[in-house]
């Protein structure tokens, strides 16, 4: 199969034998791959795969099963190749609303948004909330989710405003908010107590502008505040399990879309990491393989 591999910074692509599924596991013909924070981070040396997972990069893909079946999985790897072999457990069917592209970029960031939300946060019905770098394939499930789950939803942006708020979303940051998901980094942290009402949560998920930030314990214990941080990566697949079958569970009356701000053919994946890199985008970069009827500039 023909697979994105990283050499020296760049990521290019090239012939690795095709993958074999284990027992618990199945195997995708990838019809959609998306592309993440964590890609560029192991372009760049500075996230590397877990022990035992693949060096191909994407945690997330769509595609058909060898039963033909229309599915999307997270993955530890592996997701921006030709082929990509899944936990059975964490593979879902693609609903009848989205295409390739879409139901290639949806698993990982519904996935952390619904944990970042709901398990972590425990966010309720008429919750304010407030999205820090809410344009982002993050930020846009947490705004989609946090308006289907009641709360009142304020996207933090610097571009796309009508677009969020097309999805339901307030774009004036105005008094207090219960809940605040982090996606930008640490310089928020300040700025963020203050907007914290009484009794509220900061959900920690990215940290892409900077990873410290300088507490004030009086004003945290003031404002009676929970601070939590995860990641996805690194849990167990039984963890793992349990965070998609809740996804699944919320997501059946909906249907979430995935903007699609870019889409790249296999070949040109370094092109799509330069484009997620930039910035500036609406929701997701993909890349996809170029399987016999399908063509993809
Ligand atoms: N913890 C986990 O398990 C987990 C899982 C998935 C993702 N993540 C992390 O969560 C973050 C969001 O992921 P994503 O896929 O949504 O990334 P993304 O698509 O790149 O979105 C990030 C958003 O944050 C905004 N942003 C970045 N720097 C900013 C700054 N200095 N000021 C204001 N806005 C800024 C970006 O706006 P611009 O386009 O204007 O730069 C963009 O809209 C990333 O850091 C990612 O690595 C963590």
């Amino acid at each position: 199969m023909r697979a994105a591999v990283i050499r020296d910074g760049r990521v290019e692509v090239e012939e690795r034998p095709d993958p074999v599924p284990g027992p618990d596991e199945v195997l995708i013909r990838v019809r959609a791959a998306g592309v993440n924070g964590a890609d560029i981070g192991q372009r760049a040396g500075r996230y590397p795969p877990p022990p035992g997972v693949t060096d191909v990069p994407g945690l997330e893909c769509a595609g058909e099963t060898e039963d033909g079946e229309r599915v999307m999985a997270l993955l530890p790897g592996g997701g921006q190749a030709e082929l990509a072999v899944a936990c059975r457990a964490h593979v879902l069917r693609v609903p009848e609303h989205l295409g390739w592209e879409e139901a290639g970029g949806f698993v990982e960031v519904f996935a952390t948004a619904h944990d970042a939300l709901f398990t972590q946060a425990q966010l309720q019905e008429r919750d304010r909330l407030l999205v820090n770098g809410a344009a982002g394939g993050v930020g846009v499930a947490a705004v989609q989710l946090g308006v289907a789950a009641g709360a009142r939803v304020t996207a933090n942006t610097r571009h796309h405003h009508d677009e969020l708020r097309a999805l339901g979303a307030d774009t004036e940051l105005e008094g207090e908010y219960d809940v605040i998901l982090e996606l930008v980094g640490g310089a928020n942290l300040a700025e963020n107590l203050g907007r914290l009402a009484h009794g509220g949560r900061i959900s920690i998920i990215g940290v892409g502008a900077g990873a410290r930030a300088d507490l004030d314990y009086g004003h945290l214990m003031y404002k009676r505040a929970r601070i939590s941080g995860s990641t996805l990566r690194s849990r167990t697949v039984a963890e793992k399990e349990d965070v998609l079958r809740r996804l699944e569970a919320f997501m059946r009356p909906h249907a979430f879309r995935v903007p699609v701000e870019e889409t790249f053919a296999l070949d040109r994946a370094q092109d799509a990491y330069e484009r997620f890199a930039a910035g500036g985008k609406l929701g997701k970069i993909v890349v996809c393989p170029s399987w016999p009827g399908v063509s993809f500039v």
